[in-house]
């Protein structure tokens, strides 16, 4: 495995929009060397939610994470560099941040799994069909 190029989508949650550290957050990531390749806020729409979280459909947990994710505002971005879609899921932390070491962002900024500030593709493949939810091809600038 050599360090390929890749892109990852991340989503700064309405929580993190609400307690004003997306510059924060946006700041650990550039500091780490991944580039902006593209952002923006938006209003997630509820078709649109359900189409980025549709692997969780019908889980106990699917009704509370599609009102949490369309409840404000939300930061949308693809970061890009080495193995970019790893690097984001370890500088997130664990999907619960009772268990996310200090030091992530869901281990230093978060308390409860369901609203834990950040998401971040957890495959190439899942980065492929996110960005592709959130960007137009001419959006991504780099
Ligand atoms: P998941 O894709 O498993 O986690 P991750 O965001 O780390 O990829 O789940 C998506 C989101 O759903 C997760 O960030 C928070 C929420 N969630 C719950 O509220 N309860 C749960 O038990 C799980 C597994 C997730
Ligand atoms: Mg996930």
């Amino acid at each position: 495995m050599g360090d390929t190029i890749e892109r990852t989508l991340v989503l700064l949650k309405p929580d993190a929009v609400q307690r004003k550290i997306c510059g924060e957050i946006i700041s650990r990531f550039e500091r780490k060397g991944l580039a902006l390749t593209a952002l923006k806020l938006l209003a997630l729409p509820p078709e649109t939610a359900a189409k980025h979280y549709e692997e969780h459909l019908g889980k106990s947990f699917y009704p509370a994470l599609i009102e949490f994710i369309t409840s404000g505002p939300i930061v949308a971005m693809v970061l890009s560099g080495p193995n970019a879609v790893k690097v984001v899921r370890a500088m997130m932390g664990t999907t619960n941040p009772v268990d996310a070491m200090p030091g992530t962002i869901r281990g230093d900024y978060a308390t409860v799994m369901s609203s834990n500030i950040v998401h971040g593709s957890d495959s190439i493949a899942s980065a492929q069909r996110e960005i592709a939810i959130y960007f137009t091809e001419q959006e991504l600038v780099q």
